[in-house]
């Protein structure tokens, strides 16, 4: 049974009947999927979420299928880990990491969105799917489209980590890399989804592909005993994700399963590419398009279709948007592997820098209970590091211990 009233415009609330399309054709604002929640609270209760396998499908009747989920069944029900010793090191008291770098099947947490996205080309009949991507929606969609026979088009920037581009190409894939930025693949594919019957998961399949992303933010509210956080500091490329995060948690407050509250929304991007958080600094909501130049591949969108209503909801919630080097984010990549023993992506960097600048500036204090979304795995981006050459021993302990203990500790051993 499904839940879903129709399609609305997110400018001017025209309604639109379910269909593969994504802007409105009175105002050119982007749809939005529009649920009737009487009736989904009627049957959505903590305990029957509480039953449920933990994956994302879980919170189903939030979802814009017709019928049962078939692509992406084992999708989210990622950790939300209590990260103490990342708190005490940046000097806060709560810090809780939500780990989308484990997500299944491709490590990142555009295996949500595309699991919603491809379930529902199939009930919308195409027979072939597609994707602009800036490397994660790549890999995803290359995988789930695989796990289920659909041909796809998966278009890239062609300047992207090696093992973004690999962990697509073994899919099988129809893999495209253009010569351009992303802006130009994603104009690139709004051409061909005019002319061609494919579903662009992020284009044509726009609406759809989105409310998979409320999933991480109900996950989030679940793991903390049906309780939204004081502050979620989350990466931005497209703006998609910070936007769906912040409906998801509305939804929940509408359905009575979390207590109305203030979440403040923290925007994290790189300084190499930074048109949402200069847009929050600058007091306005218009975005000036950038020419990306960042280590931070995955959230290099210049051009952010969800600018706009990314940086309402960060003002509106009383939060801001701050954006960090990549020398920072490389740091920031090592602080969260040696204090918690998460390798997290160059986006990953991303939101852990923010928070370190955040909180030295003071808009997130020892009172917060911090959220920080972990979208993307470290093993994806590794030619962002330099780590220290390290040099071989002999097989023998003498070495050894002069190796790890150094001449006098190895000496007081033996
Ligand atoms: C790892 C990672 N985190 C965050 C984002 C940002 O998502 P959005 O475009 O929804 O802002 C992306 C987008 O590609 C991503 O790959
Ligand atoms: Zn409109």
């Amino acid at each position: 049974m499904s839940f879903v009233k129709g399609l609305k415009c997110r400018e001017c609330g025209a309604p639109y009947p379910v269909a593969p399309v994504a802007i409105c054709e009175e105002c050119f604002g982007p749809l939005e999927v529009d649920y009737d929640y009487d009736a989904i609270k009627k049957v959505l209760t903590r305990d029957e979420i509480g039953r449920r396998p933990k994956n994302l499908w879980k919170f189903r009747e939030l979802m814009p299928l017709d019928g049962e989920p078939t692509v992406g069944l084992n999708s989210g029900g990622t950790p939300l880990v209590k990260a103490d010793r990342l708190a005490k090191a940046l000097g806060v008291r709560e810090i809780y990491l939500k780990n989308d770098a484990v997500n299944h099947p491709t490590l990142s947490f555009k295996d949500r969105v595309v699991a919603v996205a491809l379930s529902k080309a199939r009930e919308f009949g195409f027979d072939a799917v597609g994707c602009a991507s800036t490397g994660n929606l790549a890999n995803s969609v290359a995988a789930q489209s695989a796990s289920v026979g659909f041909p796809a088009y998966i278009l890239i920037p062609d300047n992207l980590e090696k093992s973004k581009v690999l962990g697509t190409q073994i899919f099988g894939t129809n893999l495209i890399p253009v010569k351009g930025n992303y802006d130009d693949v994603n104009r690139l594919c709004s051409e061909i989804a005019g002319r061609h019957n494919i579903g662009f998961v992020n284009v044509n399949l726009r609406p759809f592909y989105g409310e998979g992303s409320k999933t991480f933010g109900y996950e989030i509210a679940e793991s903390l005993g049906w309780r939204t956080p004081d502050a979620v500091v989350v990466p931005m490329a497209g703006g998609s994700l910070i936007t769906k995060i912040f409906k998801g948690f509305g939804e929940l407050a509408k359905l009575g399963l979390v207590e109305e509250k203030q979440t403040r929304f923290y925007g994290a991007q790189a300084t190499g590419c930074n048109p949402i958080a200069a847009a929050v600094k600058a007091g306005t909501r218009d975005i000036r398009p950038v020419k990306p130049n960042t280590i931070a591949k995955s959230l290099a969108i210049g051009n952010p279709a969800d600018g706009y209503f990314a940086t309402g909801v960060i003002s509106g919630s009383g939060g801001w948007s701050e954006d960090v080097s990549d020398p920072e984010i490389v740091k920031a990549i090592q602080l969260l592997a040696e204090t918690e023993g998460i390798f997290a992506e160059t986006a990953g960097g991303v939101t852990v820098a923010t928070t370190k600048k955040l909180i030295e500036q003071g808009r997130l204090t020892a009172d917060d209970t911090i959220v920080i979304a972990i979208t993307g795995n470290g093993l994806k981006t590794t030619e962002a590091l330099t780590l220290e050459e390290i040099e071989s021993i002999e097989p023998k302990l003498a070495a050894f211990e002069a190796k790890a203990f150094g001449n006098i500790a190895g000496a007081a051993a033996s």
